[in-house]
């Protein structure tokens, strides 16, 4: 098939940002071509998040995206904090007033997304990477990319870079037109996933001074668990054997419990980082998920942020599709970046308050434990965390 050489929006990566974005504009009647560099078993096999809000579902009811997820989603009421031998139940709808989340792995909504693209949707071009973006502040762009060895362009009214943090849309913003606000943390996670039946029926977040520990899920037989470990750590360097000791260490809140162990089939160590692109348009180019802001995981939000950056901004081009109007396109920047800094301090809160940093002193550690007891003891403090992690609402 011949690309495209010209759409109303071009879209620059595949995963659930891009591949959501286009599904939403199909809906609408907008023509859209998606470009992404990785083939698609790459980007189908990604581990990645698992935690899906409930506008995210609603999101994907609407985008016909969620017969799998409803079959096979996990509605999760709670998550368990841990620490100091203690263990406490957040009570998602009772704190929030019937709000839950979704487990169900990122790798499938993503699957999912691709096949109604290529069923349905409009062009959606694998190992087609993009190298650069020109005429963003005229009205007309042109992505400039590679596609099964030659050089192509794409001409569109508009470019929205949904590829990542490591993308490049971003810098067809001029520099003295973009800020980036960043945090680095002095530690990563190392994730799994083990053939092993879940420990618990819902996530544990730990704190220990050994390190933090997460134990979440993918189905009723397989686990996914995290740890805390040095930034820069080798994989290689923590066997199996090694991984469920330390987590069983970490995640023990009395002697009663025991992990599920099992076969790691697969492990990998993820850096941590927290990172804002302001604004979030310049001119005809467009930033949103992962391409705008990065969270650190232990909120949770990465995906979510994604899913509700498109929902605003498929809005947005459905009101100029339908009625002429950029009201809401001209908006799209602030009503995503309250929602992103909102879900960047939450994810920060979550982060220090659950992590022991290396050095950490004596007196940092009792303001963990005593932040974690007081949202254990505080109906208000646990309901603050609770209406975090279930999500707010998405912008108008
Ligand atoms: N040209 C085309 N595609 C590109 C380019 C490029 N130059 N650079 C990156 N991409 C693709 C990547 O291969 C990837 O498939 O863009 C896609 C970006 O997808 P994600 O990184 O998953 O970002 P996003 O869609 O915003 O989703 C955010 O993914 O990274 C997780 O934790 C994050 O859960 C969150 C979610
Ligand atoms: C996951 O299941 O991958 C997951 C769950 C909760 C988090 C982070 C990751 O906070």
């Amino acid at each position: 098939m011949t690309p495209p050489r010209h759409t109303q929006v071009a879209v620059v990566g595949a995963g659930p940002a891009g591949l959501l974005l286009a599904r939403l504009l199909h809906l609408s009647g907008i023509d859209c071509v998606v470009l992404e560099s990785r083939d698609r078993t790459y980007v189908e096999q990604r581990q990645r998040a698992g935690i899906l809000e409930q506008s995210t579902v609603d999101t994907l009811r609407r985008a016909g995206a969620a017969s799998r997820l409803d079959r096979e989603g996990l509605p999760h009421d709670g998550i368990e904090l841990r620490f100091a031998g203690r263990r406490h139940r957040i009570d998602f709808p009772a704190l929030t007033g019937g709000r839950r989340v979704w487990v169900h792995a990122q790798t499938e909504v993503v699957k999912d997304l691709i096949a109604l693209q290529l069923k349905e949707g409009g062009p959606l071009l694998f190992e087609a990477p993009v190298r650069s973006v020109t005429g963003a502040d005229t009205d007309r762009c042109t992505v400039h990319y590679t596609h099964e060895g030659r050089e192509r362009t794409l001409t569109c009214d508009y470019v929205v870079g949904c590829d990542g943090y490591h993308g490049v849309v971003r810098h067809a913003v001029p520099e003295h037109a973009r800020s980036v606000h960043e945090r680095g943390y002095p530690y990563s996670w190392l994730g799994i996933l083990a053939q092993a039946p879940p420990c618990y029926d819902e996530l544990i977040y730990a704190h220990s001074e050994r390190g933090f520990a997460l134990a979440s899920m993918r189905s009723p037989a397989v686990s996914r668990l995290y740890l805390q470990v040095p930034n820069g750590t080798d994989p290689a360097t923590w066997p199996d054997e090694r991984i469920w000791d330390e987590l069983e260490a970490r995640l023990g809140a009395d002697g009663d419990w025991r992990l599920n162990r099992g076969p790691i089939t697969q492990k990998s160590v993820l850096p941590m980082r927290s990172s804002v692109t302001e604004p979030l348009r310049y001119g005809r180019v467009l930033l949103a998920g992962d391409a705008a802001h990065i969270v650190p995981p232990t909120g949770a939000k990465g995906l979510n942020l994604a899913a509700s950056d498109v929902t605003v901004l498929a809005r947005a081009f459905a009101q100029l599709h339908e009625t002429g109007s950029t009201e809401l396109l001209d908006g799209y920047s602030d009503t995503c970046l309250r929602r992103v800094w909102r879900a960047e301090h939450f994810s920060y809160f979550m982060t220090t308050t659950l992590h022991t940093a290396p050095g950490q002193s004596s007196f940092d550690t009792r303001l963990q434990l005593s932040q974690l007891d007081r949202i254990a003891t505080s109906r208000h403090a646990a309901a603050e965390l609770a209406e975090n992690y279930t999500g707010l609402p998405t912008g108008p």
